[in-house]
């Protein structure tokens, strides 16, 4: 049971903290076709503190997406205590540390999977920062730094032992990047060290992939990352097979349609129609997967720049799918 807070969820399905990604608009899209939990792409300490206005706009959540936390990341202990107060102020459900980010730039200053070095200093932090906030707060992490420095063992127990409410494991190393297969096996064994819930992440990738990954790890919840860039049904999806065994209700070209086109009117009201329309690129491969010429009417979105337009092309495209039997328009 992924019980945090006032958060008490069987089988917990959770949208991953992704940069760039996990924006309000796409938060929203997912919790509306089943996500549980979704998390807001993590923030900088340093930058909520100096009061960055870039960095404080990622801290804006709506009534209508909760469940939601706030994921923070830094490598300074004051810093990141008051980084969780500013964040407390948004009212989420929780606040999530970042100890798992692998990036170069990111763990150079000893944050995010740097955290992993040393496990004294980052349980001293994240007890600072559980000292700080009334809110539950939770840990991303993963396995280790290589595959020679596995601590997880340790760092989950440490965690738990200064009020870490729900452990997220991608159970890759830092050094694996997202590369490699995620290696589940360590989640029972997290399981039997520890009373708080935990989360299993990494290669979760399919609908299918969340039933398995429960049933092979036991775990509490199941977040899912990539799988879901351009394939937010995949909560649709997972869900239907948790309560029925298969998937009962397929996702059609409307839902594939509307759905893009929701998330994109969605993020037009966050970041204003230039930059939503922009950066919806990297969506439609996605959103158009397997649909019969996708590709032809991938290219033309990538040339338009207002919403009318993509909504124009979208629509038509959905009715000639319709309209016109599948064996006729496959190329
Ligand atoms: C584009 C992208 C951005 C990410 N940003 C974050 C982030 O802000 N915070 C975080 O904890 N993890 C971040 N991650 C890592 C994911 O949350 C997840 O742990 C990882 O992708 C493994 O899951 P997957 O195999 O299901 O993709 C990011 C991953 C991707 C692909």
């Amino acid at each position: 049971m992924f019980s945090v807070g006032k958060i008490n969820i069987e089988k917990a399905i959770l949208l991953a903290p992704m940069e760039d990604i996990s924006d309000v608009s796409f938060r929203l899209v997912c919790k509306e076709l089943g996500a549980d939990v979704v998390y807001t792409e993590f923030v900088n300490s340093e930058g909520l503190i100096r009061k960055s206005e870039k960095t404080h706009k990622k801290l804006e959540i709506i009534e209508e997406e909760r469940p939601v936390g706030i994921q923070i990341y830094g490598s300074g202990i004051d810093s990141m205590a008051s980084a969780a107060k500013i964040a407390e102020k948004k009212n989420p459900d929780l606040i999530d540390i970042n100890a798992g980010c692998w990036v170069k730039n990111v763990v150079a200053h000893g944050a995010g999977a740097g955290l992993l070095k040393d496990p004294p200093f980052m349980q001293k932090l994240v007890k600072e920062v559980v000292d700080s906030v009334s809110l539950p707060v939770t840990v991303k992490t993963r396995l280790g730094l290589d595959n020679d420095s596995i601590q997880i063992l340790d760092v989950a127990k440490r965690l738990e032992d200064v009020g870490v409410k729900a452990l997220t494991i991608h159970c890759r190393t830092r050094v694996m990047g997202h590369k490699g297969e995620a290696d589940w096996d360590w989640i029972p064994r997290i399981k039997e060290v520890v009373k708080i819930p935990v989360v299993v992440n990494g290669n979760v990738l399919t609908p299918q992939d969340v039933q398995k990954a429960f049933n092979e790890t036991g775990a509490d919840g199941v977040m899912i990352a990539r799988g879901a860039i351009g394939n937010p049904w995949i909560f649709y999806e997972a869900k239907q097979i948790l309560n029925h065994g298969s998937i009962t209700s397929i996702v059609d070209e409307n839902l594939k349609i509307k759905t893009c086109l929701r998330h994109l009117h969605l993020a037009i009201k966050v970041k204003g129609e230039k930059r939503a329309v922009l950066e919806h690129r990297k969506f439609y491969s996605g959103y158009l997967k397997g649909l019969p010429f996708a590709s032809q009417i991938r290219k033309e979105l990538m040339a338009i720049m207002e919403y009318n337009f993509v909504e124009d092309i979208l629509l038509k495209y959905l009715e000639r799918l319709q309209n016109e039997p599948v064996e006729e328009v496959i190329t």
